[in-house]
């Protein structure tokens, strides 16, 4: 059984793209940038936001956080969406979901513009993927596919099982996974919670991706002999004895699967890290594309 280690590929990206910005600011002088704009307070989205900040800097390309109220009125928020849509200094506009109740998630990713929809949130980006023409792909599909190219895994032919059908996660892997191409050419099923009895898809799958977001819900009982296990589930459980009182766990029960697995991504330091590497990939591809 191997163990994905998705911190040291996230790594290994983060340190190609270094090498690719620096190429850029001298050829070019001026770099990527990556505005993200985080609404209200919400403790893991200011997490995020924070860890996406640094990883930027830390490549050398432009990052910048607007922090807006939880109060923003939704015309405001489009009005400053709209303003990053027309300042060349940013090629990346990432609006950190969720959102509070009051605002339209359908507008504010309506209102970026595809060309610099690093998320791969926006409609036409999301029907570019469908058809297989090139886009920017959703940041944690996008970290899945990369993280089973660099090991090596073969997904031809394959049969991949997803659990859950979110449009962040569930729905962009299977199709991306689905593509003839290169790195893709699976057979994919997608599942979720509605199955009646969700072992008799997951049994079946040489690939399990877990996305449904509840802890430790992949059981040993639930895979096959020799599966791939990509485990995108980041739950907080809690435990009030320790420091940070709560602890990180996938959507995989990682005691009784990993024993039958092939290879399987921890929690943490599996799909987590690739989101952001993945997330600045785009924005270099959003630079690169800005220049013809
Ligand atoms: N919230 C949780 N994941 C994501 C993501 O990939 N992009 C954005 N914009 N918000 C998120």
């Amino acid at each position: 059984m191997t163990i994905i280690d998705g911190k040291k590929v996230a790594a290994d990206i983060r340190a190609e793209l270094k090498e690719k910005v620096a190429g850029l600011k001298k050829e070019y002088g001026k770099v990527p940038g990556l505005v993200t704009i985080i609404v209200g307070d919400n403790p893991a989205s200011k997490v995020y936001v924070n860890m996406k900040y640094k990883a930027c800097e830390e490549i050398g390309m432009n990052p910048k956080i607007e922090r807006m109220p939880e109060n923003i009125p939704e015309n405001e928020l489009l009005e400053l969406i709209e303003k990053y849509n027309g300042d060349e200094n940013y090629h990346g506009i990432l609006v950190q979901l969720p959102l509070p109740g009051h605002i339209s998630e359908d507008k504010v990713i309506e209102t970026i513009s595809p060309e610099k929809d690093v998320d791969g949130f926006h409609p036409i980006n999301v029907g570019k993927l469908l058809i297989g023409q090139d886009t920017f792909e959703p940041c944690t599909p996008a970290g899945i596919v990369e993280l089973l190219k660099r090991y090596k895994i073969e997904t031809k032919g394959k049969h991949v099982v997803v659990v859950g059908r979110s449009n962040i996660v569930g729905k962009p892997v299977a199709v991306m996974l689905l593509q003839k191409k290169e790195g893709a050419n699976a057979i994919v099923t997608v599942c979720h919670s509605a199955a009646a009895n969700l072992s008799d898809y997951t049994k079946s799958a040489d690939i399990l991706i877990a996305a449904i977001g509840r802890p430790d819900f992949i059981g040993g009982d639930m895979v096959k002999d020799n599966v791939v296990v990509i485990d995108v589930g980041i739950n907080r459980v809690d435990v009030p004895e320790t420091k940070k009182g709560y602890r990180l766990v996938g959507d995989v029960n990682f005691e009784e699967v990993s024993p039958k697995a092939s290879f399987i991504t921890p929690v943490p330091g599996g799909v987590g890290p690739m989101t952001i590497a993945m997330l600045l990939s785009n924005t270099y591809k959003s630079f690169v594309k800005s220049l013809n």
